[in-house]
């Protein structure tokens, strides 16, 4: 069995004043899995320091692949590291969409997350084009075997499956289209690493996960946790997403 994980990804969202709702978010941890906040990078430190002795942790939303050098405005794994970063968000659709990063970039930068001994969370996922034409399960493999670096350490990999479409539109799969992928998912790692090795690693869904939908979701099997967006922002919505995840 894999570990369950609820992460949080901020997005560009979030200040100094949002981080109030780490305090409320931590009173709330039941320590049932492991809950993760992904801030802006120029968060990371301080809330890193909020979260200090409770089992809240902290991680970033992309990286560069080189470890120093010439690269304005670029974050390295270590730096995200050494500001309190636990683990490193890798080829989510928005940074694939906003910054034209290819499979092959999204390797390069897991391995520097797991160079630098980090986690890194791999996001694969659909165009709603791509889901109507029928081909989601051969993009997944594709984005799958081009994302994740050969040789990786099947303890430092986590992957969220996050169709395109139903991120940030409160619209999500069906529960049968989500198990689909997720067995998928979990069958081409198997097929990579061995089942030993790849039934360990969290599949985590995400896409429009609510408070109101997450048990069900949760109760998919290979759905290991969630990537949560909107909904992590406020500790009143990402709490109990938390402990429906624990309670599954
Ligand atoms: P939403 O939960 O806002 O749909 O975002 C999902 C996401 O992209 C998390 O990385």
């Amino acid at each position: 069995m894999a570990r369950k994980l609820a992460a949080g990804n901020w997005k560009m969202n979030g200040s100094l004043a949002a981080l109030a709702e780490v305090d409320a978010l931590i009173g709330d941890l039941d320590g049932g899995c492991e809950v993760l906040l992904c801030p802006p990078a120029t968060l990371i430190a301080p809330m890193a320091a909020r979260a200090t002795g409770s089992a809240l942790m902290v991680g970033a939303q992309t990286c560069h692949p080189a470890t120093s050098g010439a690269h304005t405005g670029d974050l390295s794994a270590a730096m995200l590291a050494e500001a309190g970063a636990t683990h490193i968000i890798t080829g989510h659709s928005e940074r694939r969409t906003d910054h034209g990063e290819t499979d092959g970039d999204v390797a390069a930068q897991t391995q520097a997350v797991l160079d630098a001994g980090l986690i890194a969370i791999v996001c694969v996922g659909e165009t709603e084009a791509e889901r109507d034409a029928a081909v989601t399960l051969n993009v997944i493999s594709t984005q799958l075997a081009g994302s994740i670096p050969e040789g990786a350490a099947p303890a430092q990999i986590v992957v969220a499956y996050e169709p395109v479409w139903a991120i940030g539109t409160g619209r999500t799969p069906t529960l049968d289209q989500i198990a689909d992928v997720h067995a998928h998912i979990r069958e081409e790692l198997s097929e990579r690493l061995g089942a030993a090795q790849a039934d360990h690693i969290p599949l985590l869904y995400g896409g429009s996960v609510k408070p109101g939908n997450a048990a069900e979701i949760f109760g998919v099997q290979h759905v290991d946790g969630a990537l949560v967006g909107g909904a992590s922002l406020k500790a009143a919505d990402f709490g109990p997403i938390a402990a429906a995840l624990a309670a599954s």
